[in-house]
Parts: structure tokens; C-alpha cells; sequence
């Protein structure tokens, strides 16, 4: 078979593979997640009944839900050897990320690495005790043992406090989980089918995965978009402030995206999910400083980059989202891999029993004709 060449860089607008798992429609604003709109199921799924699905393509019903859970919860412990390395990441105050990158690896302990859908299990049970327990000992504080009682969100929370959250946390944060756990072929997503197309193991797809989500413009972009909200700290300072940012080349963190050309639906969940949590709170003035700001930006980078389409993506209202539940901004990329770990290891399944070794072409652009000089003539 003879395959035209197609040069696009960044594999823009390419289809590498199928998947039943999400659509995202950039040019309508919509994203399907496992035949439902995402406004229709975020807010009301719990992340177990959001991973089921993705993994089963259905929901459970109440007794698979309940089995699924303590399924879980029985994989929420580290291996020891886990919290010896968070540990001593927290001494050389390494980023969230990469500790979470490193104890991720590790859990080739807690399953083979080989059963696809066990080790898919002790991924997604285990990211949110590795987080927690990092960001505790990274802050002096002893981790927090989890406690099988609650739910996933709950229990993060649990974790990351050492008490129990109030059923307004726990809703937002099941809401955030469930809104973020899948989006097409993202870069990290990507990668992780990528590395599973070797047929390789999952969790080496989930640790590179990891790596492709640390980057700023992937998974780094709510820290910098609360910043800025903060920085910028009144309406009156929003124009001039975005102003001067923009003439500096600056990039606004929490708008445009590559495939959305119209506003993130995500964006429009989590902002649901903030006007109810925001509503009555003390922090009802950071909730109209963020629509404010968010308003000047839109207005501000349609005059500087025009036709470019720049809206809002889901970084920014993921931002007040998690700071609203009581997260610093250092766990808020973390806390996204704790839900896209959901997306991962489904994509993982979906292409080890499916997919084609992922291999794109790369367009030479180097030297050619050069002749071998040894080293002592250089
Ligand atoms: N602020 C200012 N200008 C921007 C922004 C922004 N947020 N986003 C894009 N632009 C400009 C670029 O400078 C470029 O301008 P130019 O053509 O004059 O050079 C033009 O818009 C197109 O930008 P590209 O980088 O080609 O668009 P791409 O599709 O590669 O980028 C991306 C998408 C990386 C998300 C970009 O919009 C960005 O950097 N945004 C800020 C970071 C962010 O919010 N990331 C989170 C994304 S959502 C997620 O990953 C879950």
C-alpha cells in the first residue's frame, strides 16, 4: 500500500487512530465523553462511576459500583519503597510532578505491569495518595494513611487535609475530575498510546504520559492563570495589566487551544461548578474579579491576535475551581494527572486491544553528502 506524505507539523488536524472514549468538537465547542456531553455527566458522576465508564462503556450499576470502589480502595497504599523515594524527593524539594513521575514507576510493585486492567486499577487508586502524601512531606507534614471509607475525591482531600471534607468539597472536586479525565488526543493521552503501541506495559504509558503533561502549555497552565488573577488584583488594573502583557509577547495562561476555536465547554462546567461553591463563600469578590478579567482578556487578545480565536480554555476556571476547594497551585497540575490517569490507562486498553504501532514520518532537513573526517584531522 502507497501512502501519500502529508507535512504537518505538530500532526495538527491529523487522525492517527479511533477511539469510542471522547470527541471533542473545536469548531462547535463540544466535548462528548463516552456518548455523553461532558455539561450533562461531569456534574453529576462520581470519578469511580467516570472511570467505569471509560473503561466499560457503560456506567455501573449500584452493586458494580460498589465492588469498583473497594476494588480501589484496597490499591490506595504506596509500596514502602514509594514513600522512601517521596521522601527523598521532598529533601531536594523536587516539583510535584516529577515526584509523581517517580512513585508512578514503582507501582509495578503493587500489580503486574503486564495485566492491563490491573495495573489500569492500581494506577488510578494510587495517583491521589502519591500526590498527597508528597505534598504533605514536602511541607513537613506526616502523609496521611487513606481511609477506605470514602470516596476517591473524598478521600484526596482526606489525604491532602487530614480531615474529613465537607460534601461541597468533595462535589466540586468530583466535578473537576470527572470534567478533565479525557480529551482526545492530547499530547499526553498521546503519549501514552504511543509508548502502549510498542505493546509495551501500561505503565510505562502512564509514566511517560506524566512527562508529557508537566509541560507549561499542556497541564502547567491553571498555577499561572490564578497568578495572574491575583496579580492583576482589581478590575480597574485588568486592562492595563493584560495590556502590558500582551505587548511584552506574553501568552495569556487559560486562553486559546489547539483544537477549540470557540470557548472550552470545559470552561462553562467548571465555571458552574465555581459560581455554586463561590455563591455564598467569603471569596465571592475573587469569583467577579475572575469573570472580570477573563472578560478583558477575550476583548484583549481578539485586538492584539486577531482572527485567531483565542477563548477561554478549561484551565482557567480549573484554577478557581481548586483553589476554591482549598488546593495551592503547586497540586493543581498533580490534580489534574490524578483524573486524566482515568483517560490514560483507558486509551492504554482501548489501543493494546486495537490500536497500530503509532510511527509518523519526520521531514529530513539536515545535511546531506557529508564525508567522515577522523577525530584527529576535526
Ligand atoms: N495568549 C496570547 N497569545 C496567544 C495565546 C495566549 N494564551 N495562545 C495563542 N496565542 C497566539 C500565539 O502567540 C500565536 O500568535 P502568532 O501567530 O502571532 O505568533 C497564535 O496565537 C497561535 O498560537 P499557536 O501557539 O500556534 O497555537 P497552538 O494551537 O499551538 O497553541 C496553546 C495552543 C499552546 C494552548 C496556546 O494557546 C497557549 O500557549 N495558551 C496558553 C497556555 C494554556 O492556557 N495552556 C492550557 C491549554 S488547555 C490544556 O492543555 C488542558
Amino acid at each position: 500500500m502507497v501512502l501519500d506524505k502529508i507535512n504537518r507539523p505538530g500532526l495538527q488536524g491529523v487522525i492517527a487512530a479511533q477511539t469510542r472514549l471522547s470527541r471533542v468538537d473545536g469548531q462547535a465547542g463540544e466535548l462528548i465523553i463516552a456518548g455523553y456531553r461532558v455539561d450533562e455527566i461531569a456534574p453529576r458522576a462520581t470519578f469511580e462511576e467516570m472511570v467505569y465508564l471509560l473503561w466499560h462503556d457503560r456506567l455501573p450499576t449500584e452493586k458494580e459500583l460498589a465492588g469498583f470502589q473497594v476494588e480501589l480502595a484496597g490499591l490506595r497504599t504506596l509500596p514502602p519503597v514509594a514513600m522512601q523515594a517521596l521522601k527523598q524527593a521532598a529533601e531536594k524539594k523536587l516539583p510535584v510532578m516529577d515526584a509523581l513521575r517517580m512513585a508512578a514507576g514503582l507501582l509495578s510493585l503493587n500489580a503486574d505491569p503486564e495485566d492491563a486492567p490491573a495495573a489500569s486499577r492500581a494506577l488510578v487508586a494510587a495517583f491521589a495518595t502519591i500526590v498527597a502524601a508528597y505534598w504533605r512531606t514536602l511541607n513537613g507534614d506526616k502523609p496521611v494513611e487513606p481511609n477506605p471509607e470514602l470516596s476517591h475525591a473524598a478521600n484526596y482531600l482526606y489525604m491532602l487535609d487530614g480531615e474529613a471534607p465537607s460534601e461541597g468539597r468533595v462535589r466540586a472536586l468530583d466535578t473537576y475530575l470527572n470534567t478533565v479525565i479525557d480529551h482526545g488526543f492530547n499530547a499526553s493521552t498521546f503519549t501514552a498510546r504511543t509508548i502502549v503501541s510498542t505493546q509495551s506495559d501500561i505503565i510505562s504509558g502512564v509514566v511517560g504520559a506524566i512527562g508529557a503533561l508537566k509541560g507549561p502549555i499542556h497541564g502547567g497552565a491553571p498555577g499561572p492563570a490564578l497568578d495572574m488573577v491575583f496579580e492583576i488584583g482589581t478590575a480597574e488594573n485588568a486592562e492595563p495589566w493584560l495590556r502590558n502583557a500582551l505587548e511584552a509577547g506574553e501568552r495569556l495562561m487559560g486562553f486559546g487551544h489547539r483544537v477549540y476555536k470557540v470557548r472550552d465547554p470545559r470552561a462553562d462546567v467548571l465555571n458552574g461548578a465555581a459560581a455554586e461553591f463561590f455563591q455564598d463563600g467569603d471569596q465571592s469578590d475573587l469569583y467577579a474579579l475572575v469573570r472580570h478579567v477573563e472578560k478583558e482578556a477575550i476583548r484583549l487578545l481578539e485586538e492584539y491576535k486577531p482572527g485567531r480565536n483565542l477563548q477561554t480554555n478549561v484551565e482557567f476556571y480549573t484554577a478557581l475551581v481548586l483553589h476554591g476547594i482549598g488546593l495551592k497551585t503547586d497540586i493543581f497540575a498533580p490534580t489534574f494527572a490524578v483524573s486524566r490517569v482515568g483517560g490514560w490507562t483507558a486509551h492504554a486498553l482501548e489501543h493494546l486491544a486495537e490500536g497500530r504501532l503509532i510511527r509518523p514520518l519526520a521531514d529530513y532537513a539536515g545535511a546531506n553528502g557529508r564525508k567522515w573526517v577522523s577525530i584527529e584531522e576535526r
